[in-house]
């Protein structure tokens, strides 16, 4: 069991292969934190102390105890209206109209397999391979009841962590703030590492010393964002990639977050992850229960290289599902960046003839197939396919391009809807919108109330009719702007509006999975705005950003890469000049620079020389070589392109014989210093052979000394090398 529960001294102790998780039930009810870190025996207890600490309150039940306060303990559920004066986990709104609650335990069970949460993407194992630990708490005045949830996936290292609360009480009440995991560290100096950015450049990545006060980061859009990703770090000032203690918490959500981590009088840090609690406000009559969506938490005492290694696996093999989970994900060409708005049946399907000529293996029709839709102020929401436009029926086009022996998608952005569209034009009071207030527009869109089951129901069957029209096998699912005018005309409490509005495209998302189990889907948001690990249980890629620039693609995936595994990160090779930078890339840094992702293309095949398609023949069958070891090796990042000349990043077979290399100048001098690059998860002491040039070196050369990058002359130049384990 990885799970114990110590009687004696109420403790409950969650190991993971190389860490511990510890937790305890004091005197009066309260639920501490303990300890969270490498694993080790023995009860942690020991670690707090008690003082008298002015104008930090005490319980009522302490009695004269001045030493014991909740303002100074560590909790797993810090609230509003113990007398923490922290940032809280939870704050609810009762029936009487006072703030507060005090859950003091009650109960727990522990079983094997992995909870489910209702509605919700979570982490899922089978029972041998997840347990579940289930904490009872209840507020004694309100009755209102929460169970805390924690999942142990031992050999991954990884917890999870997510609530049930439910409202035993008797009346109405409202929940203002849920964050889903809270870690409390007693004492230690750390780093905060987050990923900020914008629309065609995500995921840059900052990392800032935790002082006095509160960091925040969140996303207050309705989706979780091109600004900041749901997920953060919690570094020691030392830790590398390769060595020194850090913490991830990444949020299992596609909405709005908020991410807070602050040190406190005491020089404590807490670190809160969960729901927005902007426009939240969420209500409970009698008898409800509201899930909490779930915070995925792994700890490293070997770097940051490990702590992405943990989550990488935990959502390649534990989050993603479906058939494309582990297959091979088809090469494909995506029509947009080729021809935009501009195409007809027979461009479409000329763009296939010379896609299969080059051994690409899908055709992706985008945006623009369906209603009035020849620019983006029209059309969407009319889910309907423009026969006018493509000359032809769609099952008539997919059947022409599929006996060309490629597979076919398509675009879809079921969400969201134009006024220049026959669906507004019938359903005007379908969007989010104000009553007598003009909504913000956005990319000349409006978003439509996903809240309402009808809206959805509507929709959903429209796409459904769509995906029945021919043998479709992969939908790039998008959505192109944030929410705003968070208003829906179904309900009388609007702070439920943004929470349900995600669980309405949850719902969307299961039917679909369900109806269609061997669509691939592709989640997007004009690239990486909504790449998060809820949307990762639906779609096992995303479109990891609207920028295809070889040079800043090296540097989002690599933001991407801290929390992300590979098989997820959408990345096409496109035409230089680049459509977003203007910049001229080599075809080879486009390929290598994809080839970190799921690899695809992404522009007009027509206009390429001959050389050129041979090049990108070459692309595909060096790409199909390494897939495997590319979707499921392990990745490390070899170099920090923010900082370094060069990007470059490495994948690494479980076993460790096999080793590909990527790397990127991303500059050029007169007299140009040598670049070393040193290898990393090879096996010591044995040997490697770099399969182009023949040539053999001892792993712990490579992995100490490195190996130096070819000198040449010219821009953006890329590399990949690929070894081979060999008998000595
Ligand atoms: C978004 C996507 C693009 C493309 C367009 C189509 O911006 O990120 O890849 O699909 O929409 O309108």
């Amino acid at each position: 069991m990885s799970i114990i529960f110590s009687e004696k001294d109420n403790t409950f102790i969650l190991h993971t292969k190389d860490t511990t998780y510890q937790m305890k039930v004091d005197r009066y009810g309260f639920l501490l934190h303990l300890y969270y870190g490498r694993r080790t025996e023995g009860n942690m207890e020991y670690l707090l102390r008690y003082a008298d600490r002015g104008f930090s309150g005490n319980p009522y039940d302490a009695g004269t105890d001045r030493t014991y306060s909740m303002d100074a303990l560590p909790q797993e559920l810090p609230c509003q209206g113990t007398g923490d004066y922290r940032s809280p986990a939870v704050i609810v709104k009762n029936t009487d109209g006072s703030y507060g609650c005090d859950f003091r335990y009650r109960g727990h069970q522990i079983r094997e397999g992995k909870y489910h949460i209702e509605g919700l993407p979570a982490v899922y194992a089978d029972e041998g391979r997840g347990e579940t630990l289930e904490i009872h708490l209840e507020d004694p005045v309100t009755k209102v009841q929460i169970t805390l949830l924690y999942g142990v996936l031992s050999d991954l290292d990884i917890i999870t962590r997510s609530a049930r609360i439910r409202n035993s009480g008797g009346g109405k009440i409202y929940l203002e703030k849920v964050q889903a995991a809270c870690l409390d560290w007693l004492y230690g100096e750390y780093d905060l590492i987050s990923f900020y950015g914008r629309h065609a450049m995500e995921r840059n990545v900052q990392r800032i010393p935790v002082a006095h006060g509160a960091h925040v980061i969140g996303s207050r859009r309705g989706t979780s964002s091109h600004q900041y990703n749901p997920m953060m770090i919690l570094a020691g000032h030392e830790t590398t990639e390769d060595a020194g203690s850090c913490y991830a918490m990444s949020f299992v959500y596609s909405g709005g977050f908020k991410g807070e981590v602050e040190k406190d009088q005491f020089n404590q840090t807490r670190a809160l992850l969960g729901l927005s609690d902007e426009l939240f406000s969420y209500p409970l009559e009698t008898g409800e229960v509201f899930h909490v969506p779930e915070v995925v938490l792994t700890y490293s005492s070997q770097g940051l290289s490990k702590l992405s290694h943990n989550l990488h696996r935990c959502y390649r093999e534990h989050l993603c599902r479906g058939k494309y989970k582990d297959a091979h994900r088809p090469v494909l060409l995506n029509s947009w960046e080729a021809s935009y708005f501009d195409f007809h049946g027979d461009s479409i399907y000329e763009l296939a003839k010379q896609a299969a000529d080059l051994g690409i293996e899908m055709l992706v029709m985008d945006d623009g197939w369906f209603g009035k839709r020849d620019d983006d102020n029209s059309g969407l929401g009319d889910w309907f396919v423009n026969e006018q436009k493509l000359g032809e029926s769609l099952g008539s086009l997919v059947e022409r391009i599929r006996a060309l022996g490629l597979k076919f998608g398509i675009w879809l952005e079921p969400e969201c809807v134009n006024e220049d569209s026959e669906l507004y034009r019938e359903h005007p009071d379908w969007v989010l919108a104000v009553p007598g207030r003009n909504p913000v527009r956005a990319r000349n869109q409006l978003v439509l109330d996903f809240s309402r089951k009808e809206v959805v129901d509507y929709i959903y069957e429209k796409v459904c009719n769509v995906l029945d029209q021919g043998k479709i096998e992969y939908v790039k699912w998008d959505m192109n702007r944030s929410l705003s005018d968070c208003f829906s005309r179904n309900t009388p409490d609007q702070g439920r509006v943004l929470h349900d509005y995600v669980l309405g495209l949850y719902d969307f998302l299961e039917r679909l999975i369900g109806r269609y189990p061997d669509l691939l889907l592709e989640g997007c948001s004009g690239g990486g705005g909504r790449f998060d690990a809820g949307m990762l249980y639906y779609t096992p890629q995303i479109w990891c950003s609207d920028n295809t620039d070889a040079l800043d693609r090296v540097r989002i995936q690599y933001g991407t890469s801290f929390g992300y595994p590979v098989s997820s990160v959408g990345s096409h090779v496109s035409a230089v000049p680049n459509h977003q930078t203007g910049r001229l890339t080599p075809l080879r840094t486009r390929g290598v620079t994809a080839m970190a992702g799921t690899f695809g293309y992404e522009l007009d095949l027509g206009s390429l020389l001959e050389v050129e398609k041979e090049q990108i023949r070459e692309q595909i069958r060096e790409y199909l070589q390494h897939e495997d070891l590319i979707r499921n090796g392990r990745y490390y990042r070899l170099t920090d392109p923010f900082r370094e000349e060069a990007g470059a990043w490495e994948f690494v077979s479980e076993d460790g014989r096999e080793v590909l290399v990527g790397a990127v100048m991303q500059e050029i001098h007169g007299n140009m210093t040598v670049t070393y690059l040193r290898l990393k998860g090879l096996n010591p002491g044995q040997w490697y052979q770099e399969q182009k040039s023949g040539d053999i070196f001892a792993s712990d050369a490579l992995m100490e000394a490195g190996i130096p990058l070819p000198e040449q002359s010219g821009e953006y130049r890329a590399y990949q090398m690929y070894f081979k384990m060999v008998e000595a």
